[in-house]
């Protein structure tokens, strides 16, 4: 890999935090074991890890530790929360509400719900990629079972109104899910106070390793289990725990919120830098998504994501050579086809169109933030 590339790709993953590698070594070396050996200190003493990560992540997000599952990532806790919900429900006619920019871990799920005849609803969001409260009031029958609303959005960084949002399933009788993936830890959460009965985490978002996450599930919340298998959390989801991942997860998500105030400042004040000096040079941007410096409310810290006609996007991207950044999201650019989030916000693509998207992280330094804005000063004026 080129050494001087500079990585602003933090929605897609980021990297590993020392602090968190440093929670996790001692759980792949001395303390191996299977979490449900209960017959020898191997298994106990992971098992002890396990419970405790539970607690601290059932601590941070004002949950109760039973109500915490460890999945591999949010992909699967979308899947066992949308689904497991479902097949839990005893409503005749069942119905699902979503909206257009979710992940397609909820979007996918919900189109397969669909073909097996469940009604889904998916609501449409604003120019700045905010779902309307009233249009889902009005959405919500007395068949609905479950409403899907992320977040944070993570192509363009919309922040939802999860807390009128919860307050309002919560007045209708519906279970309110929320993937939380891309706001765990950028921004505060609270379950209790939003009202949420299910909830996706992972833990690559905030500089834990790839591959575990978690889904929250409030205790009276009746969901059916996807994955058979050994009865692992509570015959929620079977499979040997993934110790280190887990332990990582919390002390990922420990380290986040702790920091939260101080990296949202720093990511915006980057990010903040870098839109200033694009729209310096572009004439013809566009940012996709709300303005933050207009409604940083409405936007998380450290996304932006823009898009640039004609020449300008072939200039720019030659600016950007030695800059990892996304195309929209990592998800969908590996599928050539234009972002189903930009299309909902009334940006159609075509051809002469470049987006990008650029996620500022924790560990991305004022130098290397200077230094393209310089690339984007140097071949743009
Ligand atoms: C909003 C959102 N939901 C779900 C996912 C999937 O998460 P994971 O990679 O942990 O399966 C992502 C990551 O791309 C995401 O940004």
């Amino acid at each position: 890999m080129e050494q001087t590339t500079i990585y602003l790709d933090n929605n897609a993953t980021t990297p590993l935090d020392e602090r968190v590698f440093n929670a996790m070594k001692p759980y792949f070396f001395e303390c191996y074991g299977n979490a449900a050996s209960n017959t020898h200190v191997f298994g106990m003493t992971a098992k002890k890890a396990v419970e405790d990560s539970r607690k601290t992540i059932a601590n941070l997000i004002g949950a109760k530790a039973e109500e915490i599952i460890f999945t591999s990532g949010a992909t699967e806790s979308d899947n066992l929360a949308i689904t497991g919900a479902i097949d839990a429900s005893s409503k005749p006619n069942k119905h699902i509400i979503t909206c257009a920019i979710e992940h397609k871990a909820v979007l996918d799920t919900c189109a397969v719900l669909e073909k097996k005849g469940v009604k889904v609803t998916v609501l449409p969001v604003d120019s700045n990629g905010i779902v309307s409260v009233e249009h889902l009031e009005n959405a919500i029958t007395d068949q609905t079972v479950i409403v899907s609303i992320m977040h944070a959005n993570n192509e363009i960084g919309s922040i939802q109104p999860i807390s009128d949002i919860g307050k309002l399933c919560k007045k209708h009788g519906v279970y309110f899910h929320t993937d939380a993936t891309q706001g765990i830890g950028k921004l505060p959460f609270n379950v209790e106070e939003s009202c949420i009965d299910l909830a996706s985490l992972t833990a690559h978002k905030i500089y834990g390793p790839k591959g575990i996450g978690a889904l929250y599930v409030r205790n009276d919340c009746k969901i059916s289990p996807l994955i058979h298998g050994g009865g692992h959390e509570s015959g929620m989801r079977s499979g040997t725990l993934n110790v280190p991942g887990i332990v990582g997860l919390a002390k990922a998500i420990e380290v986040s919120i702790e920091s939260l105030n101080d990296d949202a400042d720093y990511t915006m004040s980057l990010r903040n830098q870098l839109l200033d000096c694009l729209e310096h040079h572009c004439k013809t941007l566009l940012i996709n998504g709300a303005d933050p410096r207009l409604h940083p409310q409405l936007r998380l810290p450290n996304n932006l994501n823009v898009t640039l006609y004609g020449d300008e996007g072939e200039l720019l991207s030659g600016a950007l050579w030695n800059v990892a950044y996304s195309a929209s999201s990592a998800c969908t650019s590996a599928t050539g086809k234009q972002s189903h989030v930009l299309s909902a916000i009334g940006n159609m693509g075509g051809k002469d169109s470049t987006t990008l998207r650029f996620g500022i992280g924790r560990f991305t330094t004022q130098a290397e933030i200077n230094s393209i804005c310089d690339s984007i000063r140097d071949m743009m004026s």
